[in-house]
């Protein structure tokens, strides 16, 4: 079903122009009222009357995960704090987080564009909806909960985990929708064999899944275990949350981006050179709707391409394709965004450990695992075994006290990992997504 038969389906050229004159507000907006765009446009030596074109974007300057940290936490909004509504925040760090805001008018766009991305994979207002991302300061619990609401379906907030739980209510309940990670719902399903649901008691027909890169493999491996459409949906905090992207259900090939509130570009991310459509790179990002942190030229590290030809299901709106992973080295695990860099830190913390360690990622029974293997001193480890032991239970409760989740913690012996004389590689990826 389309939402909005009006702005789904407008011709190129129309969706063109009302991009342009977005752009050309939102350029205005940031120009004006934030220091951190007025210097740096002063930099690149561009002003908001130079931007005449579409084409003209590529000339002003990126925006970074960095520039948000360096204006933690609130140097980027355009509006102040008492008219924002709501603030989200990117995943736990030992430093600082990256924080974003919500006019009333930013959450209104989002549940609008979130109700949109559902009725794409097939969701109406008839639908009961198991909302499994997590609700707090990540987006995906009260993004996908605004959005089912705003379509008229019935949204239970049970956020994820409880995992018997969550089978009891999917079956008592009727949920005909399915909203979670993919690496959870997985879990879920085998969950379901193990205590004896049969998919026969259940109502369930499609997953909306996302937050975490997976691939085709993976959805048809979903859908053979639930019997349902797995529909993959795209977004990031920075840029609004779950519902940037999604791919319909008529083609499910393809993620149509809501290019009415989004330009999205693709870039080399070495060179920062705009890509022809088709040509993968790094995906970025041009708010033209948001009101509280409109962010330009956002540069997201994912890795997709534009999909050029039009799509069967009549939006105009263009696709990327599934995104691949990221250009840095963030690892994803059970959709917590962890970098090696705040495991080192944690570690480093740590009395007792030397700066050698290693990241072994890997999937056992459908569910993503981590290892860290790090090196005792030599004191630590001609002491006693419990002491051992201790350390080791010790850093897996930091770890699982700053993410949540829990990694297996290996003491390696003095000296036992691999040293190196150029860049280290301290992750070691076994997934085969
Ligand atoms: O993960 C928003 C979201 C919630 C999307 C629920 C979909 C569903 P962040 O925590 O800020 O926001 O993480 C954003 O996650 O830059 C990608 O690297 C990755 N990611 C999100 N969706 C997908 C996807 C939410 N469908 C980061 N495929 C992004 C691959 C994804 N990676």
């Amino acid at each position: 079903m389309i939402y909005d038969d009006e702005l789904e389906t407008l011709p190129r050229e129309a969706l063109e122009a009302l991009q342009l004159k977005r752009l050309k507000n939102t350029i205005e907006r940031v120009y004006n009222l934030v220091p951190f765009y007025k210097r740096k446009f002063e930099e690149a030596k561009i002003k908001p009357e130079d931007v005449k074109s579409l084409d003209d974007l590529k000339r002003l300057p990126f925006t970074t995960k960095q520039d948000l940290r360096d204006n933690y936490p609130f140097g980027l909004f355009t509006i102040p704090l008492e008219q924002v509504v709501r603030v989200h925040a990117s995943s736990g760090t030992t430093g600082k987080p990256t924080v974003v805001g919500y006019s009333k008018r930013d959450v209104e766009i989002w549940s609008d564009l979130m109700a949109r991305s559902l009725a794409a994979a097939g969701v109406s207002k008839g639908d009961v909806i198991q909302n499994a991302y997590g609700y707090g300061l990540f987006t995906g619990g009260l993004g996908a909960h605004y959005g089912g609401e705003r379509l008229g379906a019935t949204v239970i907030p049970i956020s994820g985990g409880n995992t018997k739980k969550q089978i009891m209510i999917m079956k008592d309940f009727d949920s005909t929708i399915l909203t979670a990670t993919p690496s959870y719902t997985l879990y879920l399903a085998e969950t379901m064999a193990e205590i004896g649901i049969k998919r026969e008691e259940l109502k369930l027909k499609i997953g909306i899944l996302g937050a975490e890169p997976w691939s085709d493999e993976m959805r048809k491996s979903i859908e053979e275990k639930l019997n349902i459409d797995a529909i993959d949906i795209y977004g990031l905090s920075e840029i609004m949350g779950p519902g940037v992207a999604i791919e319909c259900i008529d083609a499910k090939e393809g993620l149509h981006i809501w290019e009415d509130a989004f330009i999205p570009e693709i870039i080399d991310p070495e060179t920062g050179d705009v890509l022809p459509d088709g040509e993968e790179g790094e995906l970025v990002i041009t708010t033209i709707l948001k009101e509280a942190i409109p962010l330009i030229r956002y540069r997201t590290r994912d890795i997709t391409r534009i999909i050029k030809e039009p799509c069967k299901c009549g939006r105009t709106h263009r696709r990327i394709k599934r995104i691949k992973g990221r250009s840095d080295d963030m690892l994803i695990i059970r959709g917590v965004n962890i970098f090696p860099s705040q495991i080192e830190s944690l570690l480093m913390e740590t009395e007792g450990v030397e700066p050698h360690y290693q990241i072994i990622v890997d999937r056992v029974n459908n569910l993503d695992t981590m290892e860290v293997k790090v090196e005792v001193s030599e004191k630590m480890f001609s002491d006693e075994i419990k002491h051992l032991q201790k350390l080791k239970e010790r850093i897996e409760k930091d770890i699982k006290d700053l993410y949540g989740i829990t990694v297996k913690v290996t003491l390696a012996e003095p000296k036992t990992l691999q040293r190196f004389e150029g860049k280290a590689k301290r992750v070691v990826d076994k997934r085969n997504i």
